[in-house]
């Protein structure tokens, strides 16, 4: 790993999830977790503050060590437990059927196999248990996508592996997910990188 990834890289990206409009997404849906909550991608825990009282524990996968480094102090601050596997999502070492919650906030555009990483979820999440969501995503106006198509050529390699262009309905309803609520709209910004998808599924 370079300089570039493993220095400035999560000192970025810390900076930039921490902008207020992505604050007040956070503030929409983490507090709706309860229970033991798994979180996939939890970088340098910028949702641990926004868990509510009916959190039980945060297990948080994420294979950065120097963004899990910078969650870890988040978590010193929490009253709940957060436990770290500094792993992929796409296998995750845990029991089957063994949360409450899960929780996943702009990762599933980097992981490299976000369908896999899905049916992970599926398989370690109690029957009719909540998958909360909010991503960027696929556009729905071709201008749009196209801008999408054309900056993600070099966009992954600057921004640790995002995708501009997932279609992050269709890929939580094809990894075994049912869509219960969706909020599917333009956030301000830029529009090819503000398309926000932002919901809760349950385990088919
Ligand atoms: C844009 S950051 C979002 C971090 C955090 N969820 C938030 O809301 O601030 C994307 C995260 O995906 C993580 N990630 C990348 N590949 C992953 C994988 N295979 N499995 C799980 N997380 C992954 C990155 O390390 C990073 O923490």
């Amino acid at each position: 790993m370079g300089f570039y990834e493993s220095r400035i890289l999560p000192r970025l990206l810390n900076c930039c999830m921490s902008m207020k409009p992505i604050a007040e997404e956070r503030a929409k849906l983490v507090p709706r977790a309860r229970g033991k909550v798994l979180e996939i991608g939890i970088g340098s825990g910028l949702n641990l503050p926004h868990y509510g009282p009916g959190v039980e524990s945060v297990t948080g996968v994420d294979p950065s060590l120097e963004l899990g480094e910078m969650a870890r102090k988040r978590a010193a601050e929490t009253v709940f437990p957060v436990y770290f596997k500094p792993v992929s999502g796409e296998s995750l070492p845990l029991e089957d059927a063994s949360f409450d919650c899960a929780v996943i906030t702009w990762t599933l555009c980097t992981i490299p196999d976000p369908s896999a990483a899905l049916r992970e979820v599926r398989r370690v999440l109690k029957p009719g248990a909540e998958l909360l969501f909010v991503e960027h995503g696929k556009a729905p106006d071709p201008g749009v996508v196209k801008w999408q198509d054309r900056l993600n050529r070099f966009w992954p390699k600057v921004a640790g592996g995002c995708n501009l262009n997932r279609k992050m309905d269709e890929i939580i309803q094809g990894s075994g997910f049912r869509i219960e609520e969706l909020d599917a709209s333009y956030r301000p910004g830029l529009r090819p990188m503000t398309y926000f998808y932002l919901g809760m599924a349950r385990p088919l």
